[in-house]
This record gives structure tokens, C-alpha cells and sequence, in this order.
């Protein structure tokens, strides 16, 4: 059963996760959920479990315990084959440290997913510089990731997450390289995805200003996940 029309049901949710990196409980118990057309800021101190809890929900890393239900379905359980194939259908994932390929120039690096999904170059390559354009990363277009500064590699990896028309963008620190001017093209960009597209938004993030962009704000403290005005 599909969850998408309806926004009373979270799109996305992961209840009690837990996850050890060896000794390290990262999560003990955090649960979150995340509607369609919501942006969620996930906030909390370094080393809090932001983006071990990003990871858990994205598919990426499989949870020790607890459960991540994507539109009906238990992403935890899922062979890796679906795995992968639904978050580079539905998912867009913005890294806290880049990740973009080194070797393809920056439009490439956007083209990628479209054409991992079966577009022609050509026509990915617009798109791509579409998106560049609307991130600010304009004249960049040819220039390799080691020829970006950290503030233009950030917006082409955003650019990268949402040129699929994702379901849900995962965006772990996706400003923190930023000045205060690209940071409100980038937010603004994200804000007009989520209400135009629906797109769901998970925004971890150590910065209020940029918080104070989401619909809603969660903190994760002790490995779990509270709501920001009672763990204020
Ligand atoms: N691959 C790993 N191996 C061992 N420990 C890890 C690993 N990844 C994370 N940890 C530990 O898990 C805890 C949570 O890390 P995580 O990266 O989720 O925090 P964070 O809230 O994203 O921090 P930051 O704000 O600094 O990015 C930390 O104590 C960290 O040291
Ligand atoms: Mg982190």
C-alpha cells in the first residue's frame, strides 16, 4: 500500500533504531518520522548519531535493531538489489564529505543518476546544468570536484541529490560550506522542492538559522531522537 497521497501517514519512519559503530552506541532506541512535503531538521551535539541515524533511514547502513518503513515497506529487511535500486529511484543523499566522483567533471557528476536511470547524455546533461544553474554553480560546469572549492562541490553534491525528482532527500550538513548567501539559494531551493514536488527532506544540521528553514525539528541526545522544544 502506497502512502505517498497521504500526508497523515508518515512517508518515511524509523522506530527504536539502534546502531553500534563497535563499542560506540550511535543509536539506542531513536525513532522519527517524516511526512511527504515536510522538512525535518535533525539537530544534536558531534558524535550525537545524526548521521549514523541519516544513514540508518537512506538504506545506506542496516539498523542493529528497530525498523525503517518507507512507504509501506521494511527498507531493513529488503535484499540489497532492491535496496539500491529504490534509493536511486527515490531517494537523494547529500554526504556530510562530499562524495562526488573525482574524475567526471561537475555537470557529469549531476548527469550521473539521470543517466544511471536510463537518460541519454545529452539530455542529462541539460537537466544537470539546470539545477547548477538554479544552486548558483553556473561557468563550473567542466571543472573537476578538485577544481571546485568546498562550497561549489557541496551545491553540485546537492544538485546531484535532486535532479532525479527524488522522493526523499537525505542532506547531511548540506551548508556547512557554504556563505550565508548560497546557503539561502540552497534552503530556498529546498523548501520550494518540498512544496512544489512533495519532496520529503531530511536536513541533519548543527546550525540554527538553517533549522529554522524545516517544518520541524528533532534532536538527537543519548542516542535518541526528541523533540527540539523539549530537549531545549
Ligand atoms: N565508522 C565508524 N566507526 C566507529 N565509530 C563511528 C563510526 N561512525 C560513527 N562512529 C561513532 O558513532 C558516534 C555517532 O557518529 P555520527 O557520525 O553519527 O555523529 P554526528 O552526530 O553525525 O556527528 P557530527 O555532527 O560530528 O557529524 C560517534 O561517537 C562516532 O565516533
Ligand atoms: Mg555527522
Amino acid at each position: 500500500m502506497s502512502n505517498r497521497g497521504d500526508s497523515s501517514v508518515p512517508l518515511l519512519a524509523g522506530r527504536d533504531l539502534v546502531k553500534a559503530h563497535g563499542r560506540t552506541e550511535a543509536l539506542r532506541g531513536a525513532s522519527v518520522e517524516l511526512r511527504a512535503g515536510e522538512i525535518l531538521a535533525v539537530t544534536g551535539a558531534s558524535g550525537s548519531g545524526k548521521s549514523t541515524l541519516l544513514h540508518c533511514l537512506a538504506g545506506i547502513v542496516r539498523p542493529d535493531d528497530g525498523a525503517v518503513v518507507y512507504d509501506g515497506v521494511r527498507l531493513d529487511r529488503l535484499p540489497e538489489k532492491r535496496l539500491s535500486e529504490l534509493r536511486r529511484t527515490d531517494f537523494g543523499v547529500v554526504f556530510q564529505f562530499g562524495q562526488l566522483i573525482p574524475e567526471l567533471t561537475a555537470v557529469d557528476n549531476v548527469a550521473l543518476p539521470l543517466m544511471l536511470g536510463g537518460a541519454d547524455r545529452a539530455g542529462a546533461r541539460e537537466r544537470a546544468g539546470e539545477w547548477l544553474e538554479r544552486f548558483g554553480v553556473r561557468g563550473q560546469e567542466e571543472l573537476r570536484p578538485g577544481e571546485l572549492s568546498g562550497g561549489q562541490a557541496q551545491r553540485v553534491a546537492l544538485a546531484r541529490a535532486l535532479v532525479t525528482g527524488p522522493k526523499v532527500v537525505f542532506a547531511d550538513e548540506p551548508t556547512g560550506a557554504l556563505d550565508s548567501l548560497a546557503t539561502e539559494q540552497v534552503l530556498t531551493a529546498l523548501v520550494h522542492t518540498a512544496r512544489e514536488s512533495g519532496t520529503a527532506v531530511l536536513l541533519v544540521t548543527h546550525d540554527a538559522q538553517v533549522a529554522a528553514y524545516a517544518n520541524r525539528e528533532v534532536r538527537l541526545s543519548d542516542g535518541a531522537a526528541v523533540p527540539a522544544e523539549v530537549a531545549a
